[in-house]
């Protein structure tokens, strides 16, 4: 199914129409995560352009985290675009591989000397989080290169610590070995002034202890902002940032031949994708409450629920045309019996008249939604569909099944022995 010229004027936001819409609830039901290509494409081109003009492209390298949306559907223009991929899990990397992606980073939390192995063993730098893993990687993986990961928040989050980077530095020259590259990641949603904030630190780290090293990792954490409705106003000001970071590097003159890494996530990904729910029943009025029954659920997507993270949210009749009419308070419920099952927290502004048939659709939902599903309430996963380039639509996920939950039950009790 392609766009054409009369079905973009009945667009419900700036890429996804009606038309489209229809043919995604008809032939795959709901609830079912929509992702554009288009928006991909512009989101990278957005932060390259800015990388140009700051003249820093050439020493610049983006790595998007996989577990944020782990749809390879969805990365695989990455591979033509030159964006690398962050892994953290050895499954992680075996799925990529088998669909032609090789270029990687891995930046895991605290892990075992097997899984150390592993990754040394595949050849992509990896950013270990703490000095006895570092110590491992030193004696048992050769000329291994070594990468590593500062927690600046001092925030129990895997990543070595300030007070550790002049033990780090001495356990290195004591073997005659040189850091490769550094990683500091500040925690999510960021400002433009804190991410140039960090810039100096790292710098500062660069220059006390590791001026050996040969790049710099940035990490991820710039900010988007979820309830902005200007869809270029969401975004992190990449161009600020990079002419900040050109800026900051000439007066630290750090020289040319230092790489600087970058591993966006939200910013990149968020608004690639949209959830399109069903309405189930007219609006459930209580004294004092009102409640719109959607076939999702809070499991789909928790991080909205522990985040509290207000999404833009739009009403559309069986049509997938946007409901105007009066609108009032009400909660968005899932399906489930828990007391807490709402899909967003929060009141939303609805349509009064909402009722069977009508959708809800859910806005960016392309980071740290899809891939959050929990399994808990046993409902099963919702479907993904990629909308590409040119505007057809795609099946990249079926709707989990709906015994799901139970895919290892085994029918009969196995008895353990000692044999
Ligand atoms: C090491 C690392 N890099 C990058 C990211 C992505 O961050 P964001 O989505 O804020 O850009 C994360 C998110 O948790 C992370 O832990």
């Amino acid at each position: 199914m392609k766009y054409n010229t009369e079905i973009k004027e009945k667009r419900v936001n700036a890429w996804i129409d009606q038309s489209i819409l229809q043919i995604i609830a008809r032939n795959v039901g709901t609830p079912v995560f929509i992702y554009s290509e288009e928006r991909l494409l512009q989101n990278v081109q957005r932060m390259k352009d800015a990388a140009a003009d700051a003249g820093i492209d050439k020493r610049t390298a983006f790595y998007v985290p996989f577990f944020p949306n782990s749809n390879p559907h969805l990365l695989k223009s990455f591979q033509r675009l030159g964006i690398g991929i962050l892994l953290q899990l050895p499954a992680e990397y075996e799925i990529l591989s088998r669909v032609g992606f090789d270029d990687f980073i891995v930046s895991t939390g605290h892990i075992s000397d097997d899984d150390i192995k592993f990754w040394a063993g595949t050849g992509h730098p990896i950013f270990l989080s703490s000095l006895d893993e570092i110590n491992y990687l030193l004696e048992n993986c050769g000329q291994a290169a070594v990468n590593v990961r500062f927690d600046s928040l001092s925030s129990g989050k895997p990543g070595l610590k300030y007070s550790e980077l002049a033990a780090l530095s001495t356990m290195l020259k004591s073997r005659g070995r040189k850091l490769d590259c550094f990683e500091l990641y500040c925690g999510s949603g960021n400002s433009v002034d804190s991410m140039i904030g960090v810039i100096e630190q790292l710098f500062m780290i660069f220059k006390t202890y590791f001026p050996d090293a040969t790049s710099l990792n940035f990490a991820g954490g710039f900010g988007f902002d979820y309830e902005e409705k200007d869809e270029p106003r969401k975004h992190f000001d990449w161009d600020q940032y990079f002419a900040g970071l050109a800026e900051i590097a000439e007066r630290y003159n750090i020289p040319r031949h230092i790489k600087f890494l970058f591993e966006p996530a939200r910013d990149i990904l968020a608004d690639v994708g949209v959830l399109l729910l069903r309405v189930e029943r007219k609006m459930i009025t209580h004294p004092g409450a009102r409640r719109v029954l959607t076939n999702g659920s809070r499991v789909l997507m928790p991080s909205a629920q522990y985040k509290e993270r207000h999404h833009n949210v739009l009403f559309l009749d069986a049509n997938m045309a946007e409901i105007r009419s009066n609108r009032v308070g009400a909660s968005l419920r899932g399906r489930s019996i828990l007391r807490h099952d709402y899909i967003l927290p929060g009141e939303y502004l609805v349509p009064e008249c909402i009722g069977p048939r009508d959708h809800v659709l859910i806005l960016d939902v392309g980071a740290y939604c899809a891939t959050q599903h929990m399994e808990f309430l046993n409902i099963p996963p919702a479907a993904e569909v990629l909308v590409d380039q040119e505007g057809a639509a795609f099946l990249v996920t079926s709707h989990g099944d709906k015994f799901d939950k139970w895919r290892y039950l085994l029918p009969d009790r196995n008895a353990l022995t000692d044999s």
